[in-house]
């Protein structure tokens, strides 16, 4: 990792920590990153991009000037928002604020935007590069937002990252193919009539109803999806009821849906409402299915995923790059730019010598520090390459 120590001299260094410190410190919720992106900008000044400005509320993004600004500039992007988690790391630099925590890493890739704004000032792409600092990433909503805002219009690549403590710092996952799942949402009212629990048979119980539905559910990945292809339907909620005696009138549950491709993305919606709807016919009962469509998978292009292999390698050495191994089935919205531009979504290892592999949104969670360098150099070499070969 020679090249990092040569690409960031210590008083950048220092300032790239620091800064991840403190958004660290004050952890903000998705739509809510204010003050984190007041720090961004502020940040992002120290470069004097030929643009900034706020989009999609709390995003902020920059123009970091290219050789040719006559070029179709790519972007980098990096999410800033943190989880409704009680900080439990014991870092020097845990959360102030109660109850929200930066265990997803956000803090770490928003640094290391900034740090490749800073490296492509130094040694600008061919093209101009924005950098884009993205709010609200785990609602699954912020991507959205900054492609509504057209702030990314005319972007011709775009390159990101999520740390990961499963690979050590150094070693970086840049590969084609899946690397995050479909992460869409259901709901389920099961409608009777309620009664007393004493004479169910003058009631259409919504609970038995509900309880057949949450086993015959589980047949859709088991029966009906191509075992070769991953998926999952997750229940997270049931409610129904209020007393012992009392049969309510109505049942909600609701769960998650991941698929790594678009038919058996389908398939898993299209499959909870019928087997939603029959079942409760079975049980005299009516089903009210909705089904809200978070991020798409996501699926790096083969060209960009190239880009991105060359950058890593070009920055730590062939022999940085390591396999995903297994798909993690959690979503990213990152995918929704790859449904509109080009490029490239990475993991970068995140965990230091002797560390162990925490998952993000553990409250234990925390990416080692020297991740921002290889994050930071890794993405504005993307963006050069990718900027080169427009
Ligand atoms: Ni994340």
């Amino acid at each position: 990792m020679s090249r990092l120590a040569e690409l960031f001299p210590a008083a950048l260094r220092g300032a790239l920590v620091e800064l991840r410190r403190d958004l660290h410190r004050h952890p903000e919720l998705s739509g809510k990153e204010e003050r984190t992106a007041a720090a961004l900008e502020v940040a992002l000044a120290r470069v004097e991009p030929a643009r900034l400005e706020r989009v999609a509320g709390t995003g902020v993004v920059a123009r970091i000037r290219g050789r040719d600004s006559s070029r179709a500039p790519v972007a980098v992007r990096g999410d800033i928002d943190a989880l409704p988690i009680s900080e439990e790391t014991g870092l020097p630099f845990a959360s102030e604020h109660p109850g929200v925590m930066h265990a997803c890493g956000h803090d770490v890739h928003a640094t290391w935007a900034v740090g490749a704004a800073h490296l492509l000032t130094a040694c600008p792409a061919a093209g101009d590069v924005l950098i884009v600092l993205q709010p609200a990433e785990e609602t699954g909503r912020g991507a959205q937002a900054v492609l509504d805002s057209r702030a990314l219009d005319g972007v011709a690549a775009i390159f990101g990252a999520h740390v990961d403590r499963r690979f050590a710092v150094g070693q970086v996952v840049a590969q084609e193919g899946p690397l995050a799942a479909s992460a869409d949402s259901f709901e389920i009212r099961l409608l009777g009539s309620g009664g007393h629990g004493a004479r169910p048979h003058e009631a259409a119980d919504p609970i038995v109803g509900a309880a057949a539905l949450v086993g015959a559910l589980q047949t859709i990945v088991s029966r009906r999806v191509n075992p070769a292809a991953p998926a999952v339907v997750s229940i997270g909620s049931v409610h129904a009821g209020s007393a012992p005696n009392v049969l309510p009138d109505r049942a909600t549950l609701t769960g998650t849906l991941r698929a790594t491709d678009a038919d058996t993305r389908r398939l898993l919606g299209d499959e909870v409402r019928r087997i939603a709807e029959s079942s409760a016919a079975v049980y005299r009962l009516r089903a009210e299915v909705s089904i809200e469509l978070g991020p798409p998978p996501l699926v790096n292009p083969p060209e960009p995923a190239g880009w991105a292999r060359r950058a890593a390698a070009a920055v730590l050495g062939d022999a940085a790059i390591v396999p995903l191994g297994f798909l993690n089935m959690a979503g990213e919205d990152f995918a929704s730019y790859l449904e509109r531009i080009p490029g490239c979504f990475l993991r970068v290892g995140a965990r230091e010598p002797g560390g162990d592999p925490i998952p993000a949104h553990s409250s234990r969670f925390y990416p080692a520090e020297e991740s921002i360098f290889v994050g930071a150099a890794v993405l504005a070499e993307a963006a050069r390459v990718a900027s080169e070969e427009l």
